[in-house]
């Protein structure tokens, strides 16, 4: 089948200019075919924290707001989903805008952190220059909705396909690691197979966006959420490291907590304003984090410097790799730089047949 393409002319499954709650209740916003999916003969498939998938193709935590949208992907051939990060307790979406394009001037890397970006008020022609920035706050439903939908996600799913459930904690609701803990109980209960723990969202206003780099602390909550949820393969989710000492202490607290793998990376947080000078998002935030093209590079200089870590050290750790993946061939980068999985949010937001697109060419 030929696939039809997709942005600009086509509008992205998560449209931008309504709020989150519409995008929940109505997306995904999608009319076009649903391919046919030809899979790998069983002898191709991987293991994945055991469980067998016909690709490491997937969708990290963010775009797939509820089982629609978890369905949906697998549907369009992302084999490894992730359901968007719950929290123990039902937790409200920043107000819009949530979603806007930023003008990065290329790649950004650990030294242009400071730089203050510039909202840009048009979609780019060409994929590869695909730069947003999301602010979010990690909304949240509460746990009655969650666990029925979590359980109708799972349902939805073909063989060779999995889904990992994504949990956190919340500041001002009693003990912070404890709350880590519910957030993965509630996640277990509901029968995830897989869960991931969030260190990493820049969007939040309480530092709790932070604490990937702080080895300790991942180590104290991994492993609290390990003995909370026992056997079910247990994945941290990090942002970009700046530093490479940084990341190596890091590694090894998630392996000492019992973690058994690592995802990277977020999207990094940056002062964005718009073109009359004022904080694009409002005053109250002014800093967001930047997501697509503009962190592949950086993304794949973590999984680079992971994979050696991990390998020269033994810790064990499976590696998946997120960040700019907005073109087919852009998983396979991800994969030659060592990564297990690779996994596309805003580019499978844009692009919905982005994983076709990628099966296609490796046809089997
Ligand atoms: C709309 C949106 C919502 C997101 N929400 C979450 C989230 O709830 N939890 C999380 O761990 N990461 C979240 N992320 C971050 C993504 O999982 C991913 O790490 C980041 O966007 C970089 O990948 P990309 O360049 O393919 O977008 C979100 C990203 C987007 C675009």
């Amino acid at each position: 089948m030929s696939l039809p393409s997709w942005s600009p002319d086509q509008e992205p499954i998560y449209d931008i200019g309504k709020t989150y709650e519409e995008n929940f209740a109505k997306g995904p916003f999608f009319s076009g075919p649903i391919p046919q999916r030809v899979k790998p003969p069983r002898e191709q498939w991987y293991d994945f924290l055991g469980f067998k998938v016909a690709s490491r193709l997937g969708v990290p935590a963010g775009p797939l707001l509820n089982s629609n949208w978890t369905t949906f992907a697998a549907h369009m051939g992302f084999d490894i989903v992730t359901y968007k990060t719950i929290r123990a307790n039902a937790h409200p979406c920043h107000p819009l805008p949530n979603m806007i394009y930023v003008n990065t001037n290329g790649e950004l890397n650990k030294h242009r952190l400071d730089e203050i970006l510039v909202e840009q008020k048009y979609t780019p022609r060409n994929l590869s220059e695909l730069s947003v920035t999301n602010s979010f706050g990690v909304p949240s439903q509460g746990p009655m909705y969650v666990m029925e939908d979590i359980e109708k996600a799972q349902k939805s799913l073909e063989e060779g396909q999995i889904m990992i459930v994504s949990g956190m904690g919340s500041h001002g609701k009693g003990d912070f690691i404890e709350d880590y803990a519910r957030s993965a109980a509630i996640a277990k209960d509901a029968g995830a197979k897989i869960i991931e723990i969030n260190f990493s969202c820049p969007n939040v206003a309480t530092g709790e966006g932070s604490i990937y780099t702080d080895a300790n602390t991942v180590y104290m909550i991994a492993r609290r959420v390990v003995k909370e949820i026992g056997a079910t393969p247990l994945i941290i989710k990090v942002g970009y490291f700046t530093q490479l000492d940084n990341l190596k202490e890091v590694l090894y607290a998630a392996a000492r907590a019992g973690a058994r793998a690592v995802c990277g990376i977020n999207t990094i947080g940056m002062k964005i304003i718009n073109t009359e000078g004022k904080p694009a998002l409002g005053e109250n935030r002014l800093s967001s984090g930047v997501c697509g093209s503009p962190i592949k590079k950086g993304a794949l200089e973590f999984i680079r410097y992971a994979r050696a870590i991990i390998d020269a050290e033994k810790l064990g750790l499976t590696l998946m790799g997120v960040g700019g993946i907005t073109l087919p061939e852009h998983f396979d980068e991800f994969f030659n730089a060592g990564a297990e999985v690779a996994m596309s949010a805003t580019g499978m937001m844009w692009d919905p047949y982005l994983a076709v697109r990628y099966h296609q060419i490796h046809t089997y």
